[in-house]
């Protein structure tokens, strides 16, 4: 029997028609717009910033061309740029001036991204400012959470988490963004922001997150490179696709708003299950070692930089994405303003 047949039900008279010559909506460029399925949108974008204390400090990070450590003041000059590139929102990463073993710069209304958020909202306050919440650029360890002997603990890290994440409410973030992979953290998180009246605050989780090689650079850039040890305890093996619909449903029921997947290419499989599964606003992250593969290529003229690029941010949205943490944002947004 013929294969078609059974997978499209056409009938042998079909086929011994001229065979569909799908070639036809793709001979001009007009055509190819008319039919296009996936159209990225500089709505999708989330651009990751990295700020570290101190003033007029603007720091390139080595493994990663084009992103930068930045002061306060340099931030604010870099999120006007953001907003006249039309791009909505950017996450902040803190880099303390003081690690320990609890973290305690992360829930410090004072510390850096307290500072850096208050600082945002009064200058530019139409742009969203979403903050990570971790403790890994603020233990002195590079850890998530709190270590005792060879764990790290779950319970009493997610107790700080919730702090963290209520003093950058209080410093006036737009949503809250907890990146660790401990249990519970969802609704700890929701809890103390309800509790204090936050009620509007929403929470997009990294709801799967992956122990991933290519959080590489990332690293360099946020100084959270762990001590000893690893992240394999609390984030997701990489082999995994049906614990990830279990990690996404439980942060759904703790009271997430945005789910996320990460990192988004070697994952593109996941971000589809998840986006079919739930139907929840879904956002994946184009993580460090995407971007910095892509730009070491292109600087060596391996490839066409701005053309995968491109390929690769809609490679994302296809997938079922509707919101794309990147590096690249700034690039995109160029490329798509020129387009018009
Ligand atoms: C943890 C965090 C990490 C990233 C975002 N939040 C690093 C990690 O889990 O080690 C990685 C992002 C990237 O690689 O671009 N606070």
């Amino acid at each position: 029997m013929n294969e078609s047949k059974l997978t499209l039900g056409y009938s042998d008279e079909t086929f011994a028609k001229p065979f569909r010559r799908l070639r036809r909506t793709r001979m001009t460029e007009a055509l190819r717009s008319l039919v296009r399925e996936t159209e990225l949108s500089l709505n999708d974008f989330i651009l990751p910033l990295f700020v570290v204390p101190g003033k007029r400090f603007r720091k390139e990070v080595g493994s990663m061309p084009g992103v930068f450590q930045l002061s306060v003041d340099e931030l604010i000059r870099e999120c006007a740029e953001v907003k006249a590139l039309g791009i909505p929102a950017v996450i902040l990463f803190g880099i303390p001036e003081h690690k320990d073993e609890m973290g305690s710069d992360a829930y410090n209304e004072h510390g850096i991204i307290q500072t850096a958020v208050r600082a945002l909202k009064k200058e530019i306050p139409d742009l969203v400012v979403v903050t990570d919440v971790c403790l890994c650029e603020y233990t002195s360890h590079g850890h998530c959470g709190i270590v005792q002997g060879n764990e790290i603990v779950n319970d009493a890290s997610i107790e700080l988490l919730a702090k963290e994440a209520l003093t950058h409410a209080q410093a006036g973030a737009d949503i809250i963004a907890p990146s660790d992979m401990f249990d519970g953290r969802v609704k700890a998180i929701r809890d103390i922001l309800d509790a204090n009246k936050y009620l509007n605050i929403p929470i997009m989780s990294y709801s799967a997150k992956y122990a991933s090689g290519f959080y590489g650079p990332f690293r360099d850039a946020a100084e959270s490179t762990p001590k000893f040890g690893d992240r394999r305890s609390h984030q997701m093996d990489p082999a995994n696709s049906d614990e990830a619909l279990h990690e996404v449903e439980q942060d759904i029921i703790e009271g997430t708003d945005i789910v996320m997947i990460k990192p988004a290419l070697p994952y593109l499989d996941v971000i589809r299950r998840v986006k079919d599964r739930f139907q929840m606003p879904t956002a994946a992250y184009n993580v460090s070692g995407e971007y910095s593969m892509i730009k070491a290529a292109g600087r060596n003229g391996w490839i066409d930089e701005p053309r995968v690029m491109m390929e690769v941010l809609t490679s994302i949205k296809r997938a079922g994405a509707d919101i794309i943490l990147t590096y690249f944002a700034k690039d995109a947004a160029k490329l798509l303003k020129e387009k018009k």
